[in-house]
This record gives C-alpha cells, structure tokens and sequence, in this order.
C-alpha cells in the first residue's frame, strides 16, 4: 500500500508543486486547504501532471472540530507537511493579529491531533526569514536569529520553537524544519505555478506581469546596497528543486534515517543573484525588455542573504539542481499560460 501523505496548504504555490514530486514518487496525497489564496483548479493542474488526483478536504485548519473528524477519517497518515500559512509581510504588519492567530493556531491544532493521533512525522515549511541579516555569509543552518522585521517572520521564528519543544516530550514525533530562500518560477509543463492575489509583493511575479503588460514599470527597491551592482542579493531556487526537498525529508523519516527529533535544513542554491541580475537574465532568457527604475529600499529588506547549502546536500543527500535562466523561464511559460487561460 503506497503510504499515505497529508498536505496542508496543498494547493498553494510551493504546496502543489511539492504534491506533484510526492505523487511523482509513488505517494498518496491528501490535501487539506481553505482556499483562501489559492484555487480549486489547481488540482486539475496536478491531475493532468501526475494521472491522479490528490484526496481534497476544503476547510481551515483553525477549526479544531473539522481538524478532529479529519483524523478520525484519515487514520493512518504517515507524515504531514505544513504549508498553510499567511505569508505577505507587509499584510503582516498591518494585521498582526491575523498572522499570530493564523499561523499558530493551524500549528498548534495540527500537532495537538498528531500526538493525540500518533502520526509520527511532520515537515514544516520555514522560511531563510527566520536569519534577518545573517553576520556572516553563506548562512549556515546554526546561525542565530535575528529579531524579525515583521509579524510574518515573527511567526515562522516561534514555530519553530513550538515545533522544537513539542518534539522533546513527545519522543515518537519527529519534525524537519525546512528553511527557503527565495522559490521562484513554476513547474516545466506550465500547469501549476504561483498565482499571486493581487499587485505581487515577490520580485518574479512582479517582473513576469511587467512583462506581460499588467503592471507598468518594476520598481527596483535601491541600488545603493553595499553588492556588486547596488541592488540587494538574494538566493532564488527553483520551485520544483524546493518540493524535490520535502519528498527526500519524507523519506528521510519514513526510512528512519533522522538523527534527531527536529532537524533544519536551509533550502537555497547557495548563490546570490541581484536584483539587476535577475532582471538581466530574464531579459535574456525571454527576449523582452523589461520596463523597470531604480527607486528607494524597501523598509525592512537585508542587503544579502544566500544559503550555505552543504548540510542540506550532505546530511539530506539534496541538492538544487535547475539553473536560473531554466527557473525564469518557467515563470515566465507560467504567466503567458495563465493568462491565455483567462
Ligand atoms: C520576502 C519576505 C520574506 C518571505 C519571502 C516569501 C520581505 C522583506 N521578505 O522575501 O520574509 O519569506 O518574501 O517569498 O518582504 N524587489 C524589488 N521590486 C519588487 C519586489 C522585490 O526590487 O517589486 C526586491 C526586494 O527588494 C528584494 C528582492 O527583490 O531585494 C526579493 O524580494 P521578494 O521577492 O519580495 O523576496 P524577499 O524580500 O527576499
């Protein structure tokens, strides 16, 4: 019998593509998402990829109630991954409330049920956030961490502490954390990718609707960062590579090879690209000229940030394998799909 996966989330951006790699591998999958930033089509996407479709639940996980009946339903899972999660900073600092609630409570409600459950493994999704301005670079997994600029962050910084002192009385429950840096681009098919709410706060998204003609011009968040061109450094991986990730943690702990109760792992390449550089490629890559201008930095952006990637390749045996002109130009397949589609 294949073992059985629950996804939160599954249906978001990073979620579905990491759906798709865990059904690639021979997983079953059931996805529990409230729809709040995502789309039921995104399971068509997933069917048309894979040739099965994921078990779908619809309803938040703040809802202990629902949570319980879904366990009593879905007795025997072998691991969950935790995806669900508000994620926009800014929205972060206005609704701080919102994020706490959010954030945690899914947390919290999801391990109440696993050790009430015994569901013995749990992903969570983390964010390289959790480093601020790292002191040194590339930042290695043991860096400390740094006062979070932003309620979002704040969130992903007490998770993993929740995370870590729920494991140490609860010695059966096992637990990866999984830091990103920055996901970008969609799957080689074009038929999932991220499908951002609104104006886009991430740099991709932004550039690839410039591009296509829904925003005007890009706004560059400063060129006087202390970099090689001015504008701030960041470590973009592609989204695919990322979910490639949570299907090694998985079998990582199915396969009892953790050597810990809660394990970290960054999630990177472990090179920094600029602002300027990414725009640059993905000129390059797409053929477009790209409508941008330099304006001011963006409160609460670091200068650089970049993986150290050697305890992810070594100990995870994981390593981020597609290039970025390959990731940009997914993004960009992505985009003219989508809105060809609408
Ligand atoms: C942001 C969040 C981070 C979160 C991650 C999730 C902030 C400060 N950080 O990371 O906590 O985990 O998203 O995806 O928001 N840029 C522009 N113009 C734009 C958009 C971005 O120049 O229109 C620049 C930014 O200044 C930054 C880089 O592009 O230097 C990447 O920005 P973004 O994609 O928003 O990611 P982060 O800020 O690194």
């Amino acid at each position: 019998m294949n073992k059985l996966i629950l996804v939160t989330g599954g249906t978001g951006y990073i979620g579905s593509h990491t759906v798709v790699e865990l059904m690639n591998n021979g997983f079953d999958v059931v996805i529990i998402d409230n729809l709040s930033n995502s789309e039921k089509s995104v399971l068509d996407g997933i069917s048309e990829i894979t040739g099965r479709r994921p078990y779908f639940e619809q309803f938040d996980i703040c809802d202990k109630e629902k949570l319980d009946n879904f366990f009593k339903i879905y007795k025997k899972l072998d691991a969950i991954i935790h995806f669900a999660a508000y994620k926009a900073v800014g929205e972060s600092i206005e609704k701080p409330l919102m994020y706490y609630q959010n954030n945690l409570t899914t947390l919290t409600n999801l391990l109440e049920c696993m050790v009430n459950y015994k569901i013995p493994n749990f992903v969570f999704s983390s964010s390289a956030t959790v480093y601020g301005q790292p002191d040194e670079l590339p930042v290695t997994e043991k860096a400390s961490f740094k006062p979070a600029d932003s309620p979002y962050g704040n969130t992903k910084q007490i998770a993993e502490d929740i995370i870590r002192d729920t494991v140490k009385v609860n010695p059966d429950l096992n637990a990866i954390s999984l830091r990103y840096f920055n996901p970008i681009g969609a799957h080689s098919s074009a038929l999932i990718g991220e499908l951002p709410r609104g104006v886009p706060n991430n740099l991709v998204p932004f550039i690839t609707q410039t591009a296509i003609g829904i925003r005007d011009e890009l706004k560059v968040f400063g060129d006087d960062y202390n970099t090689s061109d001015g504008s701030a450094v960041r470590d973009y991986i592609n989204v695919v590579d990322l979910a490639k990730a949570h299907v090694v943690s998985i079998k990582r702990m199915i396969e009892n090879k953790i050597k810990a109760n809660l394990e970290v792992f960054n999630l990177g390449t472990g090179k920094g690209s600029s602002v300027l550089e990414i725009v640059n490629a993905f000129d390059k890559v797409t053929g477009e000229k790209l409508n941008y201008k330099i304006v001011d930095r963006r409160s609460g952006d670091v200068e650089s940030v970049y993986a150290d990637t050697k305890y992810a390749n070594e100990e995870l045996g994981w390593k981020a394998r597609i290039g970025l002109e390959e990731t940009l130009l997914s993004a960009w397949n992505w985009e003219k799909y989508i809105r060809n589609r609408k």
